[in-house]
């Protein structure tokens, strides 16, 4: 019996000893480092201030400043570094091609910065899909950029833009957020940016991927991801706006029973580079519509074949023989976001091969 006891005892003390190293060495640790997070304010509702604690929609959009929107959120000093960046204040229906290129110059100098780990940027929700695509193909970085917003004003009750801010920093100094593209944060959910749309007017639910699904969730103070887009982003994609100042002119027309092509006359003869064609159903093209676009694909317009549908692949030579009519199709994007990528992809060339490609690739 002796031996046993003796061995008991000994393992006893050892894993006593294990435990008192083991405390004194969590004791001594140091904080982990936080990350360093810049926050971009562009306006919208996560700005926004309504005329009383129960107005949560004809409130003013674009009014609280960047220093405020940080300061209404202390817990934002436990999850980084935060600093403020006002680059605009507006409503985000009105962001224009210049506001996305010298917010996307802004991103890229600040991520070429050691000192800077990740972004956030505060924005408008009805055009947020299209901010947050313009950047997903144009930052050059694999460090996480974070496009947020609210449905309810700052000073609703229940507001959510505070708990949407901090979710965004929480997740832009997330390590699993490195090189997984833009990314949209509201609702606690996590969006890509190609993917992501707008679904409701108004509820707080509104973002969803409805397909292709999110790619995960901030719960409990931390990122849980699930997915990650298939499709190239950021760092390997081919487009440089360091020295445009200036994208191509694209406009979209928008498909419907009994279209006429009047407002496609008037695109191209303002100078369109390229049409999108919000086609209905699988990017179908209105007998009285083909002929138009035909005609201005000749005079060297880039045409492409999207959907209003907004879910779904548009088939090449599905609804229309494309290569008869050297049209481009839009794969998976609605017509807002291939108006982006077809902008981008005329800084690069005008042959449509080559443009169908990268409808395959971003
Ligand atoms: N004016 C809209 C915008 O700035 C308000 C919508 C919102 O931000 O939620 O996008």
């Amino acid at each position: 019996m002796l031996p046993n006891f003796i061995s008991r005892t000994r393992l006893v003390a050892l894993f006593s000893a294990l435990l008192l190293v083991s405390t004194l060495a969590q004791a001594e640790a140091p904080p982990a480092k936080l990350a360093n997070i810049v926050i971009l304010a562009t306006g919208g509702t996560i700005a926004g201030s309504g005329a009383s604690s129960t107005t949560t929609v004809g409130y003013t959009s674009a009014t609280v400043g960047v220093d405020n929107l940080i300061n209404a959120v202390p817990e934002l000093k436990k999850v980084a570094n935060v600093r403020g960046e006002q680059v605009f204040q507006i409503a985000s229906e009105s962001l224009t091609n210049e506001h996305w290129l010298k917010l996307a110059k802004r991103v890229n100098v600040l991520l070429a910065q050691p000192d800077v780990d990740g972004i956030v940027i505060t924005h408008g929700t009805d055009t947020i899909e299209e901010t947050a695509y313009f950047l997903d193909l144009t930052v050059k970085s694999r460090k996480p950029v974070v496009v947020v917003g609210a449905m309810r004003p700052s000073t609703a009750i229940s507001a959510d833009g505070p708990i949407n801010l901090y979710n965004a920093v929480l997740l832009a100094a997330s390590k699993d957020a490195i090189g997984k593209g833009v990314l949209v944060s509201l609702n606690d959910q996590i969006n890509a940016a190609r993917e992501v749309t707008k679904t409701n007017t108004s509820t707080l639910d509104t973002f969803k991927t409805p397909e292709l699904g999110m790619l995960g969730y901030i719960q409990d103070n931390r990122a849980h991801f699930y997915r990650q887009s298939t499709r190239k982003n950021t760092l390997d994609t081919e487009f440089d706006i360091g020295n445009l100042d200036v994208l191509p002119q694209v406009d979209i027309v928008y498909g419907y029973a009994n279209v006429n092509r009047i407002a496609l006359d008037a695109f191209v003869t303002a100078g369109a580079k390229g049409i999108i064609y919000a086609g209905v159903g699988d990017g179908s093209l209105a007998a009285q519509i083909k002929g138009p676009l035909a005609e201005a694909r000749k005079k060297g317009v880039i045409i492409v074949r999207s959907s209003r549908v907004g879910q779904g692949i548009v088939a090449r030579n599905g609804e229309a023989n494309d290569d008869d009519l050297d049209f481009v199709t839009s794969d998976t994007l609605n017509p807002q976001k291939a108006r982006i990528l077809l902008m981008l992809g005329l800084t690069k060339t005008h042959d449509t091969k080559a443009l169908q490609t990268m409808f395959s690739i971003y």
